[in-house]
């Protein structure tokens, strides 16, 4: 594997090994998972697929929020964010979605089916909001996703806040939506576990 996208991975299990997590079991449950697999994938060296690097409207936001997170507490994901960015490819994902969203939003996948590291067994990727973004309410069914705030910060269904250092786990087929408040652009690293058949074959789609 190439070694800064095998750093960048290290930089997310590490995030992962020192989650402090009170409560939710599934949400525990999901981290030691995800955490299990990260190894495993680390260990087995899976191959690297070849993606053509993409920007999209929203990567004009990328740089300043990567300054920013490197004054966070996930200052070494971020660093790696920025050694390793010219590789990703930037994607919306909906084959149909609001128009504001061309400006304000892409996500890009480094690490599953379709990422730079191929893997069925999970996925990781960066999810790049700008300021004032709104995305619209989403659900994932058949997968678990948490995001990590890397940058600026965003509120997830009105009242679930994701600021830099912080985690929201999300079981599978919850609905959900987040808004990104003016000022900062918003760059959150996420991980979706599911069962590989559901990773390999799952496309993505806003609710009615
Ligand atoms: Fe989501």
């Amino acid at each position: 594997m190439d070694q800064d996208l095998r750093h960048l991975i290290k930089e997310f299990l590490t995030i992962y090994q020192t989650l402090d997590i009170n409560g939710d079991p599934a949400a525990r449950g999901h981290i030691l998972d995800v955490q299990n697999k990260m190894s495993t994938i680390l260990n087995n060296d899976p191959p690297l697929q070849q993606k053509t690097p993409e920007q999209k409207p929203v990567c004009k936001h990328l740089n300043p929020a990567i300054d920013k997170g490197k004054e966070g507490p996930f200052a070494g994901l971020c660093n790696a964010v920025e050694k390793t960015s010219r590789k990703f490819r930037w994607e919306f994902g909906y084959s149909s979605m609001p128009g504001h969203l061309y400006e304000s939003y892409a996500y890009t996948e480094v690490l599953g089916p379709d990422g730079n590291v191929y893997s069925d067994e999970l996925i990781l990727g960066f999810v790049l909001l700008a300021p004032q973004c709104y995305y619209p309410d989403h659900n994932h069914p058949g997968i678990e996703e948490s995001y990590i705030g890397l940058s600026g910060e965003c509120i997830q269904n009105n009242d679930e806040f994701v600021k830099p250092g912080g985690f929201l786990y999300n079981y599978p087929g919850k609905m959900h939506n987040l808004k990104v408040p003016a000022g900062k652009p918003c760059l959150l690293a996420y991980a979706w576990n599911a069962e590989p058949e559901v990773l390999r074959t799952y496309s993505m789609n806003f609710s009615g």
